[in-house]
Formats: C-alpha cells, sequence, structure tokens
C-alpha cells in the first residue's frame, strides 16, 4: 500500500511537496474523514478527496474535448469557466485534468484524462509530442513565413523556437506544427512575424486528430484505437 502523499502525487497533479503541504494543510479526506498524515497508508479502494473532489479511484478515464472559446484549460479558476464544467456529473470529482493548456481563447483538442503518468509522458518535453494549429492571421502569409517557420522563429524575447512546418491553406490561414510547447507560442510566433493572430484552434495532439463531430464545448471517451495510439507514444 502506498502513502497518501505518494497517492495524491501519483496522480500528475501535485509534486510529492505539494501532496505534503495539502495533508498538513488540512485538504486531504480519507474514506470522508480529514487526515494531516502523509504517511498514512489508505486501503487500495478508499475514497481519496483532495478539497472534497475526489482524487479518482475509479479506473482511468481519458476523454476527448473540443474546447471552445471563453473556457479556462484549469480544474479550478474562480470566476471563470473551466473545461470540467464542460462535462457531466460523472466527470466532475473523478480528478481529470486537462493533459496541456489551450489559451483560454483558443478552441480546439484538449485531452482530459486522470491518469498522471501518461499525461506527463505526453507532455515531457523530451518526448516532443506534435502539436497541429489552424492559424487564422491579420495579413497575408506567404513563402518567407514558411521558410522562417522552417528555421525556427526568434521570439520577441529572444527565444529561439525549434523548427516547426507551416502549410498555408489561404492568404489568410495555415496549419501550424510544433515539436515543442512553450507559453503563447503561436500567438507569439506570428507576431513575431508581424502577422497577429485572429483565429487559434488545434487539430492535433500527437496521435490524436480532433473529432470534427463534436460541436464546440462537445467531448468523448477516446476511442479503443486513440487509446493504444497514445500508448505507444
Ligand atoms: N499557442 C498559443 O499561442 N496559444 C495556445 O493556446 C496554444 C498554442
Amino acid at each position: 500500500m502506498d502513502r497518501l502523499d505518494k497517492r495524491l502525487a501519483a496522480t500528475g497533479r501535485w509534486s510529492r511537496k505539494e501532496a505534503r503541504e495539502l495533508i498538513r494543510g488540512g485538504r486531504v479526506s480519507v474514506d470522508g474523514a480529514v487526515c494531516r498524515a502523509p504517511e498514512h497508508k489508505p486501503a487500495p479502494d478508499a475514497a481519496i478527496a483532495v478539497d472534497g473532489a475526489d482524487i479518482g479511484s475509479g479506473g482511468p478515464v481519458y476523454l476527448m474535448l473540443n474546447k471552445p472559446a471563453g473556457v479556462v484549460s484549469s480544474t479550478d479558476e474562480p470566476g471563470e469557466r473551466t473545461v470540467l464544467d464542460l462535462l457531466g456529473e460523472d466527470y466532475q470529482n473523478i480528478g481529470l485534468f486537462p493533459a496541456g493548456r489551450l489559451d483560454k481563447d483558443t478552441e480546439g483538442l484538449l485531452l482530459l484524462t486522470n491518469d498522471g503518468p501518461l499525461a506527463h509522458r505526453l507532455l515531457s518535453p523530451r518526448r516532443h509530442v506534435d502539436k497541429v494549429y489552424y492559424v487564422e492571421v491579420d495579413g497575408t502569409l506567404d513563402e518567407g513565413d514558411r521558410s522562417a517557420v522552417r528555421a525556427g522563429v526568434a521570439l520577441g524575447d529572444g527565444y529561439q523556437c525549434l523548427p516547426g512546418e507551416l502549410e498555408l491553406l489561404s492568404p489568410g490561414s495555415a496549419h501550424i506544427t510544433l515539436h515543442e510547447g512553450k507559453y503563447h507560442q503561436v500567438k507569439r510566433m506570428m507576431a513575431a512575424l508581424g502577422k497577429p493572430v485572429t483565429y487559434l484552434k488545434r487539430v492535433r495532439f500527437g496521435p490524436l486528430a480532433l473529432d470534427e463531430g463534436l460541436p464546440k464545448g462537445g467531448w468523448r471517451p477516446l476511442t479503443g484505437q486513440e487509446l493504444e495510439a497514445i500508448f505507444s507514444q
């Protein structure tokens, strides 16, 4: 049996140190009773909750969400509508969190899971899970932009992006493929090229392609094939 702090850290949502702080702060309950002992070893089927929200004792869950604009990619942000608010009641308290983030105004593919180790693997910079975005800009994209993205754009703060790919779709729209995930990366790349983003949507995350049949705000469990694909990443 694992210690309580280890059980929390295994969700991938907190480090061992953060877990210990939560526990000592009286925010963690085991089978409904507050437990302040990080070394306590709950039974494998114990219901563990942080701030009243179950960390998930059932099997792991994997959902594909078509994130709409206006919703934040976190599980709890006061005053904001979060991606969890879009899910049904059954999915509210099972420890789901988004594997990666999209800006509030960005739409498209977000993987929600309570499988911390898998999320860590997919987000690890060493693995370079490709992300593809559909982007519209204010301005006209051209061959020069394509070459610049292929060479690696230098951002305003001096950060040198890894080479990516830009596939021009129309004068003002493209698919852009990134092999890294820096904060506001597409927006900052396009700003550096002098063509600010007016619309952004993620259409691919590693082997997962956005199910275009999902309406904005719609979600569904991953299919068997999709699960196989993300586990073989
Ligand atoms: N790049 C951005 O600028 N925003 C996102 O939400 C994702 C990638």
